[in-house]
């Protein structure tokens, strides 16, 4: 057995997956319109899973439906990285009883990160006794497997791998509507920041093969796809893990290879791994967008150690610093981290300070949230809870300031803009984003989803950009 083996999930192991879900819809054949509704909850990496999920649920006869109450089966896609995510969770899957009461045929099923921590899956086990499946991260591929022993026993299934998931090719992908499309290339991360979850959750790191990938890629290229964003906890390890000499930088010119594909983005990156060879391949490559999202959590030197980060503000404004120097007119964002534990007012002043000397355009903040079994749970956090709100306020006026300066700057350019589709809460509107990643909304009276407009920029606003189309 080879390395990859263990790896990636057999062609058998995928066909006997691909006949449980021939099964279901042969057992379900008599229920006509079934709906399948998916909530989910965190970060892309689950966005693109639940898009799996929902293609399998497709492939089995169900229909996507946005609307819970007229769903056949719900599946929720959980998330483990804050606490408050997980409330949102309990208190969501609470409220389902009512609908179950009203519907007994209807299959609730929870699955993701959550799922992977014991304590969470005995409490489900035991005190929402209306759900009938239970998976993690880990077996996600088993789905159909799974649902299959649900609806034929019509009892609860639990199961919940904590050996590590398999990399799964070639099952069906039912993708969210518009031009860009969520690619994995790796799964898991090897980096144990200390006050994060995602290790414990998500296993370690795995890479999918380039093959994979491209072939992928050239589907979506094919189906009409403009735009593709490469997901991975740590995409700079890309590679490391494979057989194949190649790293993250030779994947994205191999992307940019492709016909079809317009805009290349991808996330996230680990200050500590992003390379000059990275860098330049950004900065050389026209398909590679113009942005960056690089975490920093905080500025502080004492709590980056403390968070084992493994770099130091100074390092990290040295890397900002290049990709600058090499791409002047980069969108860049990041993830903050308020309130770890003992963060003092001085540690706190040198989180500002990054943000003063970068001018992100946007950032992704949170307030510390305590994560049972991770090195930061058990350290001393002395620091009184208001105090951190009153430190997560005031970043986030500094940094509100800040991404109003950038966008008004942007007033009268003409952006190129890849129309996503109608604006959510004005229907007279087309909203689309830059190369940016920067959100524009402009007024169109025809319908441009999924092609390129040049909008010109009339007025900046802090989160987004007014703009009018160009004849
Ligand atoms: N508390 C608050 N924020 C966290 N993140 C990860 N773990 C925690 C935690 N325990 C944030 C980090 C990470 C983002 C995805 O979530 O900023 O980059
Ligand atoms: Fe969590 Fe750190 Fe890995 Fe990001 S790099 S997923 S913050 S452990």
């Amino acid at each position: 057995m080879s390395k990859r083996d263990s790896v990636v999930l057999s062609s058998q192991e995928v066909e006997k997956q691909k006949d449980k879900i021939l099964e279901i819809k042969h057992l379900l054949s008599d229920r006509k319109n079934k709906k399948a509704f998916i909530e989910t909850y965190g970060c892309q990496q689950n966005v693109s899973d639940s898009e799996i999920i929902m293609g399998m649920l497709c492939e089995m006869g169900f229909k996507k439906t946005e609307n819970k109450d007229e769903a056949d089966i719900i599946i929720f896609n959980t998330c483990a990285v804050r606490e408050n995510a997980e409330l949102k969770v309990y208190g969501n899957l609470g409220a389902l009883k009512h609908l179950k009461l009203k519907k007994p045929d209807l299959i609730i099923g929870v699955c993701g990160c959550m799922m992977q921590q014991e304590e969470v899956s005995k409490r489900i086990k035991s005190k929402y006794r209306h759900v009938d499946l239970v998976f993690g991260t880990h077996s996600l591929y088993s789905f159909p497997e799974l649902l299959l022993r649900v609806i034929k026993s019509g009892s609860r299934v639990i199961d919940l791998l904590d050996t590590e998931g398999h990399i799964a090719e070639d099952f069906p992908v039912k993708r969210q509507e518009g031009p860009s499309a969520w690619v994995s290339v790796m799964y898991g991360c090897n980096n144990f920041c200390s006050y994060c979850i995602v290790p414990y959750v998500r296993g370690r790191e795995r890479s999918r093969d380039k093959a994979s990938i491209i072939n992928e890629v050239k589907n979506l290229a094919n189906e009409g796809y403009k735009e593709i964003t490469l997901l991975g906890q740590n995409v700079n390890s890309y590679g490391k893990d494979l057989d194949e000499k190649i790293d993250f930088a030779d994947l994205l010119n191999e992307v940019c290879k492709i016909d079809g594909i317009e805009r290349i983005r991808f996330m996230t990156s680990h200050p500590k791994d992003i390379s000059d060879k990275l860098i330049d391949t950004m900065a050389a490559n026209k398909k590679i967008c113009k942005q960056l999202h690089l975490p920093f959590q905080a500025g502080s030197n004492r709590i980056l150690k403390l968070m084992n980060r493994v770099y130091t503000k100074e390092e990290y404004l040295e890397k900002i610093e290049k990709v600058k120097k090499k791409m002047p007119d980069i969108t860049l964002t990041t993830d903050i981290i308020v309130g770890f534990p003992g963060e003092t007012k001085e540690d706190f002043e040198h989180t500002i300070d990054v943000l003063e000397k970068v001018r992100y355009d946007t950032i992704f903040s949170f307030i510390y949230s305590k994560r049972g079994g991770t090195p930061a749970a058990v350290m001393e956090d002395p620091i009184p809870m208001e105090e951190k709100k009153e430190n997560f306020d005031r970043l986030l006026d500094v940094q509100d300031k800040i991404s109003y300066e950038k966008n008004k700057v942007l007033e009268g350019k003409v952006m190129k803009v890849l129309v996503e589709g109608m604006s959510k809460t004005d229907q007279s509107f087309m909203t689309g984003r830059t190369e940016g990643g920067k959100v524009v909304n402009f007024k169109c009276d025809k319908d441009m989803k999924g092609s390129f407009a040049d909008v010109k920029i009339t007025e900046a606003k802090t989160w987004s950009l007014m703009g009018e189309i160009i004849k």
